[in-house]
């Protein structure tokens, strides 16, 4: 009986190492990190797997020989991509082999999860020679359970990480950002019971603002073990058994809370207990909603002052991955007088995510379904539904996200209202805490009515639309701004998610010229666009594309952009332009109408 379900659990492709499971709070649980500087060689035709690369023989006899090695060779930092550490890497698409040794002490009764942050774009995972795992998508986090595979003493971990373009990708084959490969988030080596807390979810009950929703699942589905969830300051504790799937769900009656907002953002310690598992962190409690046109967070309107920026570091031409990262990153954007991030086109690394937490920094997160995306794709369907899972199961605690986006500028169509579809029915089925939108540029000049307007039905589906739209850059100004007036889903909160135009950082020039890509152009452009946003009736935020200066393949003006997308607010070397100036002034009156 035995050998017929092993081989019926072989057929149906179950591998003991599910990437499909994602611990909850990696950061919070007895880790070690495998971080530091791999060996690594590049495989610019995919050869390595043909050679047998991750079994990483050395010649023993006179007359065997192996033409590779993985010591003394290419040394690449992981977490980082490959791009910013070698100049020869600078345009490098393809097969890169990491390397590296590691020590392991597995304890009895322990289980070990090998964690990637991201690999970008796609890779294999094979662990003392043996494959034990694979992901597609370059901006969340996977596990391999490694506890079988692991030997006492040594071991030797390969990962073949791929960033080729590919049509059923996502993103797919062109995309206004960097094509960063690598390791390019934190590696780590986790230690849990061998029945350990593999996921919770703590928020605040959308109705009840006493009570806090308690949902915990433990990694084995065994019924009746005990469970507890404890919030000390608080002076409250839930406590049950799991039910024959592991599972436990629960609400705390925890009285007056001080609720998580932008101007207060408050957060609790809190202590969840499964078995012999413990996981600590801190949590914030929140309401985030919409009211008509509105968008509320505990019962009071926002108007949502963001701002975008890509995960990069742009002085040092890289993709961010680290705490000094996020901080660089956060710190601007709090200088410009945000109160929300859209997290421009991924999702991005968790040192950012909690930071923004604790500054009291609303975010958007998407998936990078951008633009070219193969809707009649199936496979395509289910990578994007993995995404959005993985996104949302990695920051379903994070009450600082508010809206998850499930794509960027998307053409009208059966198969995309069909696939986007798909995804807002699988975020829902994960989480209703928070809002769903999506970024359309579909608003047109409408002639005899005068006015901007826009036609995609798919909008009802969400509960705040956002448009980006460039008046003044890609779109002449049909009327002055002080005429231009908009009725864009006029029942919904509605988010410019994108506005703005390119200026090199110190190049002077006309403020009519477009294409003298000059400070002081794009200082007018803003004047403009801020004009227009008081046409706006239902504008509940604006969000100005972008923070900082980034890196593109197709920006290639070879003196005003040199492979840079220039409508940062900051230079590529951290120098903030005029516009700065007048989106931070916007913001303060924003901010003081709000706050009255
Ligand atoms: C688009 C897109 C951005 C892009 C921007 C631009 O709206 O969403 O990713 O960088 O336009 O053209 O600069």
């Amino acid at each position: 009986m035995k050998r017929l379900l092993i081989s019926i659990l072989i057929l149906a492709g179950f591998s003991a190492h599910s990437s499909a499971s994602l611990i909850t709070n990696a950061y919070g649980r007895d880790y070690r990190l495998l971080n530091g500087r791999w060996d690594a060689i590049v495989d610019l035709y995919d050869q390595g797997d043909r050679m047998k690369v991750y079994e990483n023989r050395s010649p023993e006899g006179n007359t065997d020989f192996y033409e590779y090695a993985l010591k003394g060779g290419l040394r690449l930092e992981v977490p980082g991509d490959w791009n910013s550490q070698n100049p020869e890497l600078k345009y490098y698409e393809g097969t890169v082999w990491y390397a590296r040794s590691f020590e392991a002490n597995p304890k009895p009764g322990m289980r070990e999860i090998l964690y990637f942050g991201a690999v970008s774009y796609r890779c294999n995972v094979y662990l003392n020679g043996k494959e034990i795992g694979k992901h597609e998508g370059g901006f969340t986090p996977f596990e391999i359970d490694v506890t079988d595979d692991l030997h006492k003493g040594e071991n030797f971990l390969v990962v073949e990480v791929n960033n080729r373009r590919t049509k059923d990708a996502i993103p797919a084959l062109a995309f206004d950002w960097w094509n960063y490969g690598g390791i390019t988030r934190d590696v780590m080596l986790i230690s849990v019971p061998d029945n350990y807390v593999e996921n919770y979810f703590l928020r605040l009950d959308k109705d009840n603002h006493d009570t806090i929703r308690v949902d915990i699942g433990m990694s084995q589905p065994l019924a009746g073990v005990k469970v507890s969830v404890e919030i000390p300051s608080l002076g409250k504790r839930i406590e049950g058994t799991t039910d024959s799937s592991g599972k436990f769900s629960g609400s705390i009656k925890s009285g007056k809370l001080k609720l998580w907002a932008p101007e207060a953002p408050v957060l609790y310690d809190v202590k969840i207990n499964g078995g012999e598992d413990e996981v600590s962190e801190r949590i914030g409690f929140r309401d985030i909603r919409t009211d008509g046109t509105r968008i509320l967070i505990n019962g009071k309107p926002q108007f949502m002052r963001c701002v975008s920026f890509h995960e990069e570091i742009p002085q040092r031409m890289g993709r961010a991955f680290s705490k000094a990262d996020a901080v660089m990153l956060l710190n601007e954007a709090r200088d410009l007088g945000v109160n929300m991030i859209r997290l421009a086109h991924y999702p991005q690394n968790e040192y950012t995510v909690r930071m923004a937490e604790e500054m009291g920094i609303v975010l958007w997160q998407e998936i990078p379904i951008w633009q070219g995306i193969d809707f009649t794709d199936a496979t395509t369907r289910s990578k994007a539904q993995n995404m959005l899972t993985e996104m949302i199961n990695r920051d379903k605690n994070r009450c600082a996200v508010g809206f998850w986006g499930v794509a960027n500028e998307t053409k009208p169509s059966a198969e995309r209202d069909d696939f986007l579809m798909s995804l807002l029915e699988t975020g829902r089925a994960l989480d209703t805490t928070r809002l769903y939108t999506a970024a359309f540029d579909l608003v047109e000049f409408d002639k005899e009515r005068q006015l901007f307007s826009m036609n995609d039905p798919f909008t009802e589906n969400l509960d705040v639309v956002a448009v980006n739209k460039y008046m003044g850059w890609y779109h002449p100004w049909p009327l002055t701004p002080a005429e231009s007036v908009w009725d864009v889903t006029p029942d919904k909160p509605l988010i410019i998610s994108e506005f703005g135009g390119e200026a090199l950082y110190g190049q002077s020039g006309s403020r009519d010229v477009t294409s003298s890509w000059s400070e002081d152009y794009q200082a007018r452009l803003y004047e403009d666009n801020i004009r227009m946003f008081d046409n706006i009736p239902n504008l509940a935020g604006v969000s100005p594309w972008i923070l900082f200066d980034f890196r593109s393949p197709f920006r290639f003006h070879p003196t005003n952009q040199e492979g840079w997308n220039r409508k940062g607010l900051v230079s590529d070397r951290g120098q903030r332009k005029k516009a700065w100036n007048l989106m931070h002034n916007y913001y303060m009156k924003k901010k003081q109408e709000y706050e009255k």
